[in-house]
């Protein structure tokens, strides 16, 4: 029987989920990438391979479009011939980089809308709509270090990969009493050379303790290509067996 492996991924635009979707684009596959930018070198990639790719504009921020997508993205998948479903919750944002108290209410809620507001509902929708499909479904919430390490000027990025984590730890556990179960997994991919870095770069010292460290990271070459960071993250993926529940660091990993 001809079987296909589908992949939803959120933070297609830029960065690594742009690198992650680069990876994917192969045989066999089918991709729905979600993000505000389309990227179109990805599109022509895939077309130029004959892999099928399909774009949502969407931002996360926004339940009701999220909902839309998900159902869109699960009246296309043929559940016949899937042989993998896998939901890679990536997009993220760094701001507010300030101290609590000098944050906004607009830029909290953006964070954890986008952090962790957004892979909740996808993932519900995602195990939702697959219960009855018996398959390999995984689904992937890429974290921070930042999850474990509190840091001044950073409380509502640690927060809402914190909750990340624990969600991914939750959902694991109620997964393992349901017919056919998702794996559910957090990979934290460490530092790597991507618009958020610039970002943290550029942020008021005042505002961002470690700002000279990370300034040092990109002086020093310390940042990760994103290629290989989804380099690792799919061969974990694909060939790790990966452990329900587990929270992965890619410095356990290389
Ligand atoms: N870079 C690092 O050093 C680092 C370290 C640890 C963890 N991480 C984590 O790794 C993941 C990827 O980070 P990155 O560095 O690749 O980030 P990035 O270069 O800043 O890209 C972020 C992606 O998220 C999407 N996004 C942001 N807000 C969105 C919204 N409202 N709706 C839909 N999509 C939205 C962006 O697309 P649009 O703008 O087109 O919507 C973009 O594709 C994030 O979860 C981040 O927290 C990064």
């Amino acid at each position: 029987m001809y079987v296909l492996k589908y992949f939803i991924v959120t933070g297609t635009s830029r960065g690594l989920g742009k690198a992650i979707t680069e990876q994917l684009i192969a045989k066999d596959h089918t991709i729905f990438c979600i993000s505000r930018k389309q990227n179109n070198e990805l599109k022509n990639l895939a077309s130029s391979q004959g892999i099928p790719l399909y774009y949502f504009s969407c931002d996360l921020q926004k339940v009701e479009e999220v909902e839309r997508v998900m159902e869109k993205i699960f009246t296309t998948i043929d559940f016949s011939s899937a042989e993998g479903i896998y939901l890679i919750n990536n997009a993220g944002v760094i701001q507010p980089i300030k101290p609590i108290g000098k944050a906004t209410s607009n830029e909290i809620a953006t964070n954890v809308q986008v952090n962790l507001i957004a892979p909740m509902i996808l993932s519900t929708y995602f195990i939702q709509y697959t219960s009855n499909i018996n398959t390999v479904k995984m689904i992937i919430n890429i974290s921070s270090g930042a999850a474990n390490r509190p840091s001044v000027g950073w409380a509502t990025y640690c927060s809402s990969k914190s909750g990340l984590d624990m969600f991914t730890k939750a959902v694991s556990i109620e997964q393992e009493n349901v017919a056919n179960p998702a794996v559910v997994i957090s990979f934290s991919p460490g530092i790597m050379d991507t618009d958020m870095q610039a970002d943290i770069r550029q942020s008021d010292k005042d505002d961002f303790a470690e700002l000279e460290k990370f300034v040092e990271f990109e002086q020093q070459g310390l940042l990760r290509s994103t290629e290989t960071v989804a380099k690792i993250l799919l061969n974990l993926v694909f060939n790790g067996l990966p452990v329900n529940g587990k929270i992965y660091d890619i410095k356990e990993m290389i």
